[in-house]
């Protein structure tokens, strides 16, 4: 799978534990900055991230900040952006089979790396459902 992982200096450890993880796992990521943990703006990132998904280079992004609220926060401005914000498995899954979420958000002051890391391989093995779900979607997208 095509990921564009991104993050601002909160989210810059586990950006790289991550990356270096789907890499592993054989999904193509782009990597998107930033590139230390030198303090800089979320939303650059997140506007990096979300571009290279509506613009069809990835297929579901990934962002990460301290605690991932910010992240969410500038992602979900722009259209067809459905980004969620998980702490576990389980709205890790949700996100994908409700929502059709395509940008994970992830908090790294919040969360243990072995967490994150179930976080992410749930919410890419997970689909969305449709049906019921699909119709309360478009209720928000335009
Ligand atoms: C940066 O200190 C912090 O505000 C940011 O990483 C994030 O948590 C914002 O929501």
């Amino acid at each position: 799978m095509r990921i564009a992982i991104g993050s601002d200096h909160g989210g810059f450890d586990l950006k790289v534990h991550l990356a270096s993880k789907l890499q592993q796992y054989g999904h193509k990521v782009t990597y998107l900055g930033c590139d230390s943990i030198n303090s800089v703006d979320y939303p650059n990132f997140a506007d990096a991230v979300c571009n290279q998904v509506r613009g069809g280079k990835a297929e579901c992004g990934i962002l990460i900040c301290g605690t991932g609220i910010g992240m969410s926060l500038a992602a979900n401005r722009h259209r067809d952006i459905r980004a969620a914000l998980c702490h576990d498995e389980y709205t890790a899954r949700l996100s994908r089979e409700h929502n059709n979420a395509n940008v994970l958000c992830l908090g790294a002051r919040v969360l243990g790396l072995g967490i994150a890391e179930a976080i992410v391989e749930r919410w890419l093995a997970s689909d969305f459902s449709g049906g019921r779900h699909q119709l309360r979607v478009n209720m928000y997208s335009d």
